[in-house]
C-alpha cells in the first residue's frame, strides 16, 4: 500500500517536473500569480493545388503606383505573368517578371516569381491571376491622399495565435501590412517557409506587406551559408532597388504622406557601413512635404524594459539613434521581444518632445511564448506594458495627427487595450526649427 503511495507520489512529481520542463510559463505564471496565454500549437499549411497553380501568393509596394506580386509553384516551367484588371475574371493588362529558386541543403524551392504590375489607380479594387492559371485574387490599392491605416505585428509565427491574430486584423479594414521582423519562425527547415507563405496568402495576397527581418530570418551556417538569409531574400523580395539600397534587407518606399524606413538590425550597422551611408542619403531625401509622417521599422527594440532580450538593440541605438532624431523620425516599431510596449517620446534614454516614439510590437503569436516579465520598478519611460498577444493600428489622419492603439489578442476577439493620439514631429517649430532641438522633458 505505502509503495504503491510512493509511486503515485512519484508519478505526480515527476508529472509536474515534465510539464514545467516543457511549459515553463507555466511556473513563471504561478511565481507571477497570473496566468498569461499559453503557446499554441504550430499551424502548419499543405498546398491544396497543383503543382502549377500559384501558392504563397503576397503583395508588396513598390513605387509610388505599383505593386509586385510573388508567389511560389512547384512546377519549373510556369511563366510569371500577371494578367490583372478592375472587373472580376476580365484582365485589361498584364505583365511578365522575373523567377528563381534556391537551394538549402537538400531544400530545393519551388520557382519563385516576382513581377511588378502597375501603374494602379489608388483606393481601386484589381482582380488578377498568377502564371496565367489557378484562383483569382484582388487587392485594394492604397489611397492617393490621407488618411492611411497600417495594421503592424511583428513576430508573426505560424501558430493558433497567429491564426487569430491575423483574423483580428483583417477582421476592420487597412492599407498596408508591416511587419518588423520574424516570419515564419522556419529556423532554417525551409518547408516551414512554404507553409507560412500558404498560412498568410489569404491576407497578405489582398493588403501589401512591407516586411524587415529578424533573428529568426539569418538561418546561417558556418562555411555553407555564412552570409544568411537566403530564404528570406529570395522569398520576401521588397522595393530596396527602388529606394537606392544595395540590399533586401534595409530599404524604404512611401505611401500616402508616410516615408517609412524599414532597417537590418543583424548586418552591419556602424558609422563605416552600406546600412548607415544609406540611412544617412535616405533620411536627407526626404522631403517632409510631400511626407509629413517619417517611421522607421526595425527587429532588436532600442528601448526595451522587458526582461527578455535586454541590451540586444542596444549596440545599433548606439551608431544609429542620432541619425533618426536629427531627422525627426516620428515613430519607432519593433519586434523580438514578445510583449507590447509604448514608451514616449525619447533621445538617448530621456523623454525629450522632439525625439522618437517607441514602440515594441513583438506579439503576433510566434511559437515561443510570450515574454512576461518586465524590470521593475517601472521606467518613466514606458507609458504601457503588456505580455498579451495582440496587434497595432496605426491611423495616419492627416500632416498633423495620427492615432495609435493595440488590440490585445483575446482569442476569439480583440480588444483596444490602449491608444494614444500622435502629434507629428513636421508640425512642431521647436523641432523642425532649432538647429539644436530643444530637450524639454515635457510629453507630447
Ligand atoms: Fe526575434
Amino acid at each position: 500500500m505505502m509503495e504503491k503511495c510512493n509511486n503515485n507520489k512519484s508519478f505526480i512529481m515527476f508529472s509536474l517536473l515534465f510539464c514545467f520542463l516543457l511549459f515553463p510559463h507555466l511556473l513563471l505564471s504561478l511565481e507571477n500569480d497570473y496566468v498569461r496565454a499559453p503557446v499554441r500549437q504550430l499551424v502548419t499549411t499543405q498546398n491544396q493545388r497543383s503543382d502549377s497553380d500559384p501558392q504563397q501568393v503576397h503583395i508588396s509596394l513598390v513605387g509610388k503606383d505599383k505593386i509586385r506580386v510573388s508567389w511560389i509553384t512547384e512546377d519549373k516551367h510556369t511563366q510569371s505573368l500577371v494578367e490583372y484588371g478592375t472587373n472580376s475574371g476580365k484582365y485589361s493588362s498584364k505583365a511578365t517578371g522575373t523567377h528563381t529558386s534556391y537551394q538549402y541543403f537538400l531544400y530545393t524551392s519551388g520557382r519563385i516569381h516576382n513581377t511588378v504590375i502597375g501603374p494602379l489607380e489608388p483606393s481601386t479594387t484589381y482582380f488578377y491571376r498568377c502564371g496565367g492559371s489557378g484562383p483569382e485574387f484582388s487587392f485594394k490599392t492604397p489611397p492617393s491622399k490621407f488618411p492611411i491605416e497600417f495594421a503592424i505585428v511583428g513576430d508573426l509565427g505560424q501558430t493558433e495565435w497567429t491564426q487569430s491574430t491575423l483574423k483580428h486584423v483583417d477582421s476592420t479594414n487597412y492599407d498596408v501590412f508591416l511587419l518588423p521582423g520574424d516570419l515564419s519562425y522556419a529556423d532554417s527547415q525551409q518547408p516551414l517557409w512554404d507553409s507560412f507563405g500558404r498560412l498568410v496568402e489569404p491576407y497578405a495576397s489582398k493588403k501589401p506587406w512591407m516586411v524587415t527581418q529578424g533573428n529568426h530570418e539569418i538561418e546561417t551556417f558556418p562555411i555553407i551559408y555564412p552570409h544568411g538569409f537566403k530564404a528570406y531574400n529570395n522569398r520576401w523580395l521588397m522595393p530596396f532597388e527602388e529606394s537606392g539600397s544595395t540590399s533586401n534587407l534595409y530599404y524604404s518606399f512611401e505611401v500616402v504622406g508616410s516615408h517609412i524606413i524599414m532597417l537590418g538590425s543583424y548586418t552591419d550597422f556602424d558609422d563605416k557601413s552600406e546600412q548607415y551611408k544609406w540611412l544617412q542619403s535616405d533620411l536627407d531625401s526626404v522631403d517632409r512635404s510631400r511626407t509629413p509622417w517619417v517611421i522607421a521599422l526595425l527587429h532588436a527594440p532600442w528601448y526595451n524594459t522587458n526582461e527578455a532580450h535586454q541590451g540586444e538593440g542596444e549596440s545599433m541605438r548606439q551608431a544609429m539613434e542620432k541619425l533618426l532624431y536629427d531627422a525627426n523620425v516620428d515613430l519607432v516599431f519593433a519586434g523580438h521581444v514578445h510583449a507590447y510596449e509604448r514608451f514616449t517620446r525619447i533621445y538617448d534614454n530621456e523623454a525629450n518632445s522632439c525625439g522618437p516614439l517607441y514602440v515594441t510590437i513583438g506579439d503576433g503569436g510566434n511559437r515561443e511564448g510570450l515574454a512576461l516579465n518586465f524590470k521593475n520598478p517601472p521606467s518613466p519611460l514606458s507609458l504601457y506594458r503588456e505580455p498579451s498577444f495582440g496587434h497595432g493600428r496605426l491611423q495616419i489622419l492627416n500632416e498633423t495627427h495620427a492615432h495609435w492603439s493595440w488590440y490585445r489578442n483575446n482569442d476569439t476577439n480583440s480588444f483596444v487595450a490602449d491608444g494614444v493620439w500622435i502629434q507629428s514631429l513636421f508640425s512642431s517649430k521647436a523641432c523642425t526649427q532649432n538647429p539644436e532641438k530643444q530637450t524639454s522633458h515635457e510629453e507630447l
